[in-house]
């Protein structure tokens, strides 16, 4: 059996649109791995979605006036637009809303509950007297025990960052009714996270499981490892994974009304699930890249989920049986924006249906910034500035310029016919040698997660040809050395075919545009290694892959923000 990679992206949630914190921490490295991958002939599976579910929604809904179905419905649909228009391409993007999904989390929490994975306990928990309903964490806000702002979350501070639980809250008020909530007790299942650590603590220390092999942990980034150790330090305890609430996926059990399944439990579930769509729109077999003993599953996340990915959703999967492990979470940190941290509700982001339509047909040019700055070790900051600079300098002036000259000069010398290949100087060579080694360079670093380094290492092969262009200058040589002038551009469209292929994980737009202008057809990660031209090929006429941007659109970007 061949291997299989299951590939995951962080569901979004379908209470607001994405922005490009999101694009930058669990999508767009997510799709140049598995643009990557596929290139390279594996067996993929690109699995994302909706998630509909959790407090969040239902806030948002009464905030609304509105029921939740209505949120989600509209929110899935602008999100599974906008991420088709930037080019992420999910083999699926589902939803937990779907009966499909319902129906899976329910019969994974039954088999759960069969195997006495969880424990059920009555405690005392927030109510609203006026409402005559119980609290989910989000409907309650106070003063946070750290950092003592106010208009902290039941579950989480925003203004610190620090995960709460309600009755952390300093002065809590219901934000239904506004009052003060009452104590009053109620029954929940709890998973009894301390009862998993010894494997647990293995598996992401040592990379082994079951006693077997599992995963190399040096392969994980430091960050992960890092905030996994430190809970597992920290002390696991048991944590509630059902809410009194109205939405989403009933606890099936008997005399559980009004109660459903925790979100950070139903979503997860809903990389499954979603699986399961795909393999019946697909008529595959949906276990094979889950259950096999060959399949690597791997979650791109945002940093603030990586307890979810790493400790809770793992040992529900291990409690469950025969399901793999992740074999990574490539958890990003957070992208910031003109140097500060992005809030929704300041405005303090760039929209991806904002940019999609401001920016028509650039869509490149945005994957190009975010993953250059891509916030993989550290923290890192987007600035309308850098993204002019990148898309001025390096873009239209190194990419494009290349590009733009060998195919304009194939077409004034020989009518867009590829010249033949002479005799080889050094320096020629040195080019071919580039054009064989940086495809591997490349391949390496996208499976060791480093996309910053394989961008700047594609880059560097425009920068070659470039200026090998400048320190050959075919264009003096044509009048005095027909032959050599011809070798040179030869090369140089070798580079640029091969570029055609290794950008496409980071540019497919743009890939596509000189896979055309080359009238080549070659996709294959491996084809990139060779030189792809023979002589008398016929390319089309140059065309520019890349528009300057001007200080104006800038500037009428920065006044949007806030
Ligand atoms: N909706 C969550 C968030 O945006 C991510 C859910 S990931 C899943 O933070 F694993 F639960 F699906
Ligand atoms: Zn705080």
């Amino acid at each position: 059996m061949s291997k299989k990679y299951t590939v995951t992206s962080a569901l979004p949630y379908a209470n607001g649109p994405l922005h490009i914190g999101h694009i930058a921490g669990a999508y767009l490295p997510a799709d140049i791995y598995v643009r990557y991958r596929k290139a390279n002939g594996d067996d993929v599976l690109f699995i994302c979605g909706s998630d509909e579910h959790g407090a969040a929604i239902t806030l948002r809904a009464k905030k609304d006036g509105v029921s939740p179905q209505e949120i989600v419905d509209k929110y899935h649909s602008i999100n599974k637009k906008a991420f088709a228009d930037l080019g992420i391409k999910f083999d699926i993007f589902h939803r937990t809303s779907s009966e499909l999904h319902h129906q899976t989390a329910s019969e994974y929490f039954k088999n759960l509950e069969e195997k006495e994975v969880f424990t059920q306990k009555t405690s005392e928990q927030f109510f609203d007297e006026e409402h005559q309903q119980f609290l989910a964490d989000r409907y309650i806000t106070g003063d946070c025990p750290k950092c003592y702002a106010v208009g902290a979350y039941g579950d989480q501070c925003e203004k610190c960052g620090s995960a709460l639980s309600p009755s952390e809250l300093k002065n809590p008020i219901s934000t239904l009714s506004g009052k003060t909530p009452i104590m009053k007790t109620t029954s929940h299942w709890y998973l009894p996270m301390q009862k998993h650590e010894a494997w647990l603590k293995k598996w992401i220390e040592e990379g082994v499981l079951d006693d077997k092999k599992h995963h190399d942990p040096k392969t994980w980034r430091s960050q992960v490892l890092g905030q996994c150790k430190a809970w597992i330090d920290g002390g696991l305890q048991e944590r509630a994974m059902t809410r009194d609430l109205d939405w989403g996926v009933k606890v099936p059990v008997e005399g559980a009304d009004g109660k459903v399944l925790y979100v950070w439990l139903d979503a997860p579930i809903g990389y499954i699930s979603a699986t399961k769509q795909w393999a019946i729109e697909n008529g595959q077999d949906w276990k094979s890249y889950w259950q096999g003993d060959d399949v690597e599953l791997v979650h791109f996340i945002g940093k603030d989920n990586i307890v979810f990915h790493c400790i809770i959703f793992p040992i529900i999967l291990h409690a469950h049986g025969n399901y793999v492990l992740p074999t990574n979470v490539p958890a990003n940190e957070f992208l910031n924006l003109e140097g500060e941290k992005l809030s929704t509700s300041r405005n303090w982001a760039i929209w991806l249906h904002q940019y999609i339509k401001d920016f028509k047909n650039q869509q490149d040019v945005l994957r190009y910034a975010l993953c250059a700055t891509s916030p993989e070790t550290k923290d890192t900051d987007f600035t309308w500035k850098d993204f002019q600079a990148r898309n001025n300098s390096e873009l239209v002036g190194i990419l494009g310029n290349f590009v733009n000259r060998v195919v304009v000069l194939t077409n004034k010398y020989w009518g867009g016919k590829v010249p033949r290949q002479r005799e080889l100087t050094t320096y020629d060579k040195e080019v071919l040698q580039a054009l064989k080694n940086t495809p591997v360079k490349i391949g390496e670093s996208i499976e060791r997660y480093k996309f910053r380094e394989a961008l700047s290492d594609m880059m560097s092969l425009a920068r070659l040809g470039n200026k090998y262009l400048a320190d050959t200058e075919p264009w003096k040589l044509k009048k005095t050395d027909e032959e050599r002038t011809q070798t040179i551009i030869n090369v140089a469209l070798q580079l640029a075919a091969s570029l055609s292929i290794l950008s496409k994980p980071f540019l497919p737009f743009t890939a596509e545009k000189l896979a055309v202008m080359l009238n080549i057809s070659e996709t294959a990660w491996e084809q990139s290694t060779k030189q792809l031209l023979s002589a008398n090929h016929q390319i089309e006429k140059a065309s520019l892959l890349f528009d300057r941007i001007e200080d104006e659109q800038i500037e009428s970007q920065l006044a949007k923000l806030g």
